[in-house]
């Protein structure tokens, strides 16, 4: 056998070692009877020493340990051989450590060791494996497309990458390989796949890394359903064959408008309920009831929405005012509260003194509230409404003991979120920009509303959400140049323009493009789920910071003014005044 060092006890006579491996830890003994020399040498045995060892396994007995594996038997070692020995290590290579996660991803070959950490990454090397097999059953092939790629604008923030041989000249690492994949279809090949690393400069949270891994997929000759069915068979069988668990099937589906209306996001955690509930018309309708405020937010144009909380007295008067530091940490200005009593009464609602009864009564009836629930109210633009109720609900579920504050609580709720806009109003630029990609397929029955009113041109974009993260997203694309001359004309975009942008895509869907359509799903983020982790971060073998960086190699790192010169580049985050981060994960 051969391992590492996990844990050693020496008793004079017999010393016992766990030797860690591949597949665990194993209890090895050395008594001079089974080996002399062995026994000798394993004297000098430390933790994490790399050996090799033969020996007679045994039966413990009656000491059966029942923590291990491979508890009920132990390995009598007759032969010893140190490869090599190990200072001791920053941290035990242990699951259950103390250490901040700098230093694990400092010294991440050592983190890895731990079998926590070996258990993930062989659980997504399965994962991998499945997803290959079950594409290449079902017809698929497995193509690779650049990620050297010229920069288009719009989507995702690139990384550049300058060009030695033309100078002055940058490649855009791939972001994902989107246009690549919709060639793949006009080229012929009619179910494509790939398991590929994309690049986003984007800033990070917990589940977004610089550089990540798709599933990527693109179909022709199909619509919406034929890609939700073979994404949810791949669904179904990582969930069936890594964790045992049959998915219900068909996953529900919800439209895009609802489901910001419900839950305020397009991704919404549905392992509890607690919906919101849009008070506007009723607010219009009675003058805003003697609350100033509320009557002031409709007609500056804003709408009024509320959050029932089932809190059944779980929460104290100060964690319910605590609530609006949360809210405003959120962007809120501030947060309307109140405590349902007895015959529907409101209590800790001093800014509701003045509201009419039939108001109130009229409220709680919408909300559906009773004695013991906690009211939250957020009123203004629809923006800022949805985001600070959105995240306060997911607040309050953690808080109130429906989700866990990590992991799934073996609970899994999938969903896609279908049909959202088309295009979305950028306030800024007093136009429409496309909400996804310009060459996303508007829905057949809004095609007439493009010249007229863009804003209500739904389209066949789908994402994919399990626990509240979105797991994936894709759209069935635009294939044909007369409709997608509308599209670019309600975005403003002059033919130049959009020559500019996507020239060679238009050219290649003028021979004959297939109709087609596809996804990508987030393999960091399923292997995340799958896994019960925290962060992404404990999906990826060697991931990066929050800042980008990798704490290991030291990367991003300077260069020799000499290779900057090849480059033909000069730079200088100081000459441009920019200050130099610290690297914190
Ligand atoms: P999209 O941008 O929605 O679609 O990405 C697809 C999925 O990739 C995952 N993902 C990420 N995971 C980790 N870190 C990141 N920074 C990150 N960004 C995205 C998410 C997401 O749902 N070309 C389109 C797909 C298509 O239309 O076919 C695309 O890339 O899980």
């Amino acid at each position: 056998m051969f391992g590492w060092v996990h844990n050693r006890r020496d008793h004079g006579g017999a010393i016992f070692i766990d030797l860690r491996d591949r597949s665990g830890l194993t209890q090895l003994v050395f008594t001079s009877n089974a080996g002399q020399e062995a026994h000798n040498l394993a004297g000098e045995l430390r933790l994490e020493y790399a050996i090799g060892i033969r020996g007679k396994v045994k039966s413990r007995g009656a000491n059966i340990n029942p923590r291990l594996g491979t508890g009920e038997i132990e390995v009598h070692v007759g032969d010893l051989e140190i490869f090599n020995r190990s200072e001791p290590t920053p941290f035990p290579v242990d699951d259950n450590i103390a250490v901040n996660e700098e230093k694990r991803l400092q010294y991440r070959y050592l983190d890895l060791r731990r079998p926590v950490m070996q258990r993930t990454m062989r659980l997504r090397a399965n994962a991998n494996h499945i997803v290959r097999n079950y594409f290449v059953e079902n017809g698929f092939i497995e193509l690779e497309t650049p990620m050297l790629v010229k920069y288009t604008p719009g989507g995702a923030r690139n990384f550049l990458v300058p060009s030695r041989l033309n100078p002055g000249k940058f490649y855009a690492l791939a972001e994902s390989p989107q246009l690549f994949k919709q060639l793949c279809m006009v080229a012929g090949f009619d179910r494509y796949f790939q398991i590929v690393r994309c690049f986003r400069d984007e800033d990070l949270r917990l589940d977004r890394q610089p550089e990540f891994t798709q599933i990527d997929v693109e179909m022709s000759f199909v619509e919406q359903e034929d890609i939700f069915e073979v994404i949810e068979g791949i669904i179904a069988r990582l969930w069936k064959e890594l964790l045992g668990i049959e998915l219900p099937r068909p996953f529900p589906r919800l439209p895009f408008a609802a489901c910001m209306e419900k839950y305020g996001n397009d991704k919404p955690d549905l392992r509890f309920d607690m919906p919101h509930k849009d008070l506007t018309e009723l607010v219009r309708a009675s003058d805003g009831g003697g609350v100033r405020l509320l009557h002031q937010a409709t007609q500056d144009g804003g709408i009024v929405k509320a959050l029932r909380v089932p809190a059944n007295d779980i929460l104290s008067r100060s964690e319910i005012d605590k609530l609006e530091d949360v809210a405003k940490g959120m962007g809120a200005q501030g947060l309307l509260r109140a405590k349902v009593g007895e015959a529907g009464a409101w209590a800790l609602a001093p800014w509701a003194k003045q509201i009419v009864p039939e108001f109130r009564a009229a409220i709680n009836d919408a909300l559906g509230a009773g004695p013991g629930d906690i009211l939250l109210f957020q009123f203004g633009k629809p923006a800022i409404v949805h985001t600070v109720l959105a995240n306060l609900r997911l607040h309050l579920a953690k808080k109130l003991g429906l989700i866990p504050e990590s992991g799934s609580g073996g609970q899994w709720k999938l969903l896609w979120v279908v049909d959202p806009p088309l295009f979305e109003h950028d306030e800024e630029q007093g136009r429409f920009v496309a909400a996804h990609h310009a060459f996303t397929r508007p829905h057949d029955d809004d095609i007439p509303l493009l010249a007229s009113e863009p804003g209500r041109v739904r389209c066949y974009r789908y994402d994919l959400v399990l626990n509240g993260f979105e797991i994936g997203g894709g759209s069935i694309r635009l294939h044909q140049p007369e409709l997608q001359a509308s599209v670019f004309k309600a975005l403003g975009l002059s033919d130049e323009e959009a020559r500019a942008k996507f020239g060679f895509l238009l050219d290649a869907l003028k021979f004959g493009a297939p109709p087609h359509g596809g996804i990508a799903l987030g393999m960091d983020r399923l292997v995340m789920l799958l896994a019960d982790l925290e962060s992404l971060r404990e999906a990826v073998a060697f991931p990066k910071t929050q800042k980008g960086s990798d704490l290991m190699t030291g990367a991003p790192g300077e260069v020799e003014s000499a290779q900057l010169r090849d480059l033909c580049i000069t730079s200088s985050a100081a000459a441009i005044g920019r200050p130099v981060p610290s690297p914190t994960v």
